[in-house]
């Protein structure tokens, strides 16, 4: 039998150090929202491998299709030979979004998808600059580390990035930030240092979510998007995290009346299967003369997406996302009653669940050391977590939205029970 001690030895001499793995635990099948390890031991999965295993995993599904297209063909290049998939999926992802008539590309990864989404907002508006968030995620690239509102890890020793990005802050009322505060930097920034006649785009995650699960007001999007319409930029929803069910909605901005121009997508959108898409506005993605690559929308990743929507729909995932974000905040809201000083807020956007955990009930004081032990005491108890946010001190939980609630309760009992052990220290 393989150990995890081993393979992470030797993970550790042939991949770069960058590449880190948070958990030593070396996968050897998963099945739904249960997974095991080389050694036999079972976890229960509250990743989802950063939200893209929406649909479980091995669902019988995607598989069968994955299976299918497997026999057929996996490549030829959809600007070579194409195929009927990528067709139906981008007529599906058309519909599906909340835009009005909309186009689609495809491409591999999140960055990726950002990336393309910035190079059509110039095309289309013939601007260079761009407008982000403080505390944003938005991928590695160049572009995308640019855009991304927080330096450590991600930008260290990577910079210069692309000229022209700017970052205003993201309204957050427990910080302090009003939407109000948000909107007068913004008003500001134009006065004092950019035209907003040179802006293409503004970029948001309708929930951030490496930056923390801090949710955008409805009201603090509506606003953005009349600013937008004010001074011809565009508004780009990045819906890498939040989209396909994640929150209770298909897509997160549908919790607002707002329609953005372009919407980026990935993680969820083929369940573990490399691909992602640019959907936007039909006359703004048709002003790009070029854009594609080698494996974007291989067939591949595109039956797979084809399998994942029937699932969100036969299955509901939506509701049940909305049932899974009341469980787990049921749950937890009794221990922030237990522990108000150690945990300043749980919050949720349907299944995108968060725990920030604090000193003196102070959001200014973050308690990273605690959540690190946290998740460290709770994967050797059998459940697996992620942290995020600024400070790396919240708790994020990102179960497969098809989780059994037998498997859900099971692993919410392990966080409470290892959250009782440190903070009853
Ligand atoms: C909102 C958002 N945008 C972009 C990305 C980048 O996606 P990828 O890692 O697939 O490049 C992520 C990844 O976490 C994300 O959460």
């Amino acid at each position: 039998m393989k150990k995890n001690k081993e393979l992470q030895q030797r993970k550790e001499l042939a991949i770069a150090k960058g590449q880190k793995n948070l958990f030593p635990i070396y996968i050897d099948k998963a099945i739904n929202a249960e997974i095991w390890d080389v050694e036999g031991t079972r976890y229960i999965d509250f990743c989802a491998g950063i939200a893209v295993t929406n649909v479980g995993h091995g669902h019988p599904k995607v598989m069968a299709a994955l299976k299918e297209q497997i026999e057929n063909f996996t490549h030829t290049c959809v600007m070579i030979n194409p195929y009927e998939s990528a067709i139906a999926l981008a007529e599906k992802l058309n519909t599906l979004v909340p835009i009005k008539k909309a186009k689609s590309v495809f491409l591999n990864s999140g960055a990726e998808a950002v990336e393309n989404a910035i190079k059509i907002a110039k095309a289309y508006t013939k601007r260079s600059s761009v407008i982000s968030f403080v505390g944003s995620f938005h991928g590695r690239t160049h572009m995308c580390l640019g855009l991304t509102g927080k330096f450590h890890p991600y930008k260290e020793g990577f910079g210069p990035f692309p000229n022209g990005i700017y970052h205003i802050p993201f309204p957050n009322n427990n910080y302090g930030i009003s939407i109000e505060d948000s909107l007068d930097t913004l008003k500001e920034l134009f006065k004092t240092t950019v035209d907003p006649t040179e802006i293409a785009a503004i970029i948001i995650e309708p929930v951030q979510g490496e930056g923390g699960f801090h949710i955008a007001p409805k009201k603090f999007i509506e606003a953005l998007r009349l600013l937008c319409d004010q001074y011809g930029i565009l508004l780009i929803c990045d819906e890498i995290q939040t989209g396909f069910a994640r929150t209770g909605a298909f897509f997160a901005i549908e919790h607002s009346n707002v329609e953005p121009d372009i919407i980026t997508l990935g993680k969820g959108l083929a369940n573990g299967i490399p691909l992602s898409a640019v959907v936007g506005k039909e006359k703004i993605m048709d002003a790009a003369i070029s854009l594609g690559g080698t494996f974007g929308g291989s067939p591949i990743g595109c039956q797979s997406a084809l399998a994942v929507i029937d699932i969100i729909n036969d299955e509901n995932l939506c509701e049940r996302a909305l049932e899974i974000g009341k469980t787990c905040s049921d749950s937890l809201n009794k221990l922030k009653n237990r522990y108000p000083d150690k945990i300043a807020c749980v919050r949720n956007s349907g299944a995108m669940i968060a725990i920030e955990i604090v000193t003196d009930g102070n959001f200014k004081q973050p308690d990273t050391n605690t959540t690190k032990k946290i998740i460290q005491e709770s994967s050797n108890l059998g459940l697996l977590l992620l942290s995020c946010g600024m400070d790396g001190n919240i708790i994020r939980l990102l179960p497969p939205l098809t989780i059994e609630f037998d498997i859900l309760n099971e692993g919410l009992d392990i966080l409470n029970k290892t959250i009782i052990k440190f903070f009853s220290e």
